[in-house]
């Protein structure tokens, strides 16, 4: 058995997050400036049942039995061994690395899940369909964070633009225009499942406000495909920057957040706004070429830890 390895990028929310958690669609893009590659290599030598597992960016260099059941990686693992059949697996060592910042919203763990099944589908000849991967990585995003709309496995498995519906086939978008965008770190991080379920509570005591809040970001949604399907990039921009304000009125946002939102469009960003949870992790904006190097150092002036420039790429190119 050859060794194999796949790699899977790292992800943002462009438009509905949160709102996407009740059933409303959200627009997600893949960031392919950052990624995780998974390896598997065979050992030749091992006993038949011995998986080892090797990550440094977590710090994990193990027996896959000493971690926790519950652990992510163990979870999958063990999940595929049984759906597939396996009474033990071959021996094998897994590598896995990853150059997406943790809990910061650009979905590392979905990212890990994928690439780590897709390269466990190619070792043992799995042939794990896309819609498997993501179902699979779904799972994992459950421990993860809860009640995961399902939106980060679907763009991480798929790699493109997509129009995701909770319930409904995915919908990848049809991209006029480049987008340039800037993902900046706020150097904040919270993790989703604590604003997922600060919002379970808001929603519960104002369920008619957190309602019309979430209908309002739907026909944000809508009307942003529309905008990336032609090519309105200052309409994007505006609804952005609108959506921001949603999400603001819904609690997620942070002084951190909103002063970076602020900067990018000081400085003549298009629009801005968090992505993700919130609370802390990423602001996106939406830039220009010209405009791309001046907004990355106002938003480092600014506070941001890091920022990373993406581009969403016509369908055709
Ligand atoms: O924090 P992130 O980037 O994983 O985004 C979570 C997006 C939410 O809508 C808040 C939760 C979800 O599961 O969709």
């Amino acid at each position: 058995m050859p060794a194999v390895s796949a790699t899977a990028p790292g992800k943002i929310i462009l438009f509905g997050e949160h709102a996407v958690v009740y059933g409303r669609p959200a627009i997600a893009a893949p960031v392919l400036a950052v990624n995780c590659k998974a390896s598997v290599f065979p050992k030749p030598l091992g006993p038949v049942g011995e998986v080892t597992i090797q990550s440094d960016n977590i710090g994990l260099d193990t027996d896959l039995t000493l971690l926790d059941r519950e652990h992510p990686i163990r979870f999958l693992l063990e999940h595929i061994q049984a759906k597939y059949g396996f009474a033990r697996f071959p021996a094998m060592h897994i590598k896995i690395t990853s150059t997406i910042p943790l809990a910061g919203g650009l979905g590392s763990s979905a990212s890990v899940s994928v690439a780590l099944i897709r390269a466990i589908s190619g070792f043992l000849d799995l042939g794990i369909t896309d819609q498997n991967v993501s179902e699979l990585a779904f799972l994992v995003e459950k421990i993860h964070h809860g009640t995961p709309s399902g939106i980060d496995n679907t763009v991480i498995t798929y790699a493109k633009p997509v129009f995701y519906k909770p319930g409904h086939l995915v919908e990848t978008l049809q991209v006029e225009a480049p987008i340039h965008l800037l993902i900046a770190d706020s150097g904040h991080s919270t993790l989703t499942r604590e604003t997922v379920a600060a919002v379970r509570k808001l929603h519960a005591d104002l369920p008619e406000y957190y309602e019309s809040l979430f209908d309002s970001i739907e026909e944000i949604v809508k009307r942003a495909r529309e905008c990336i399907e032609i090519g309105n990039l200052e309409l994007l921009g505006l609804l952005m920057t609108k959506n921001h304000n949603f999400l603001k009125d819904m609690s997620v946002s942070s002084p951190a957040l909103d002063q970076l939102v602020n900067t990018a469009l000081d400085f003549g960003a298009l629009g801005a706004k968090l992505s993700g949870g919130g609370r802390g992790g990423n602001i996106i904006t939406l830039v220009s070429e010209q405009t791309s190097e001046p907004i990355t150092q106002a938003l480092l002036s600014a506070g941001a830890t890091r920022v990373i420039a993406s581009r969403v790429l016509p369908s055709r190119s």
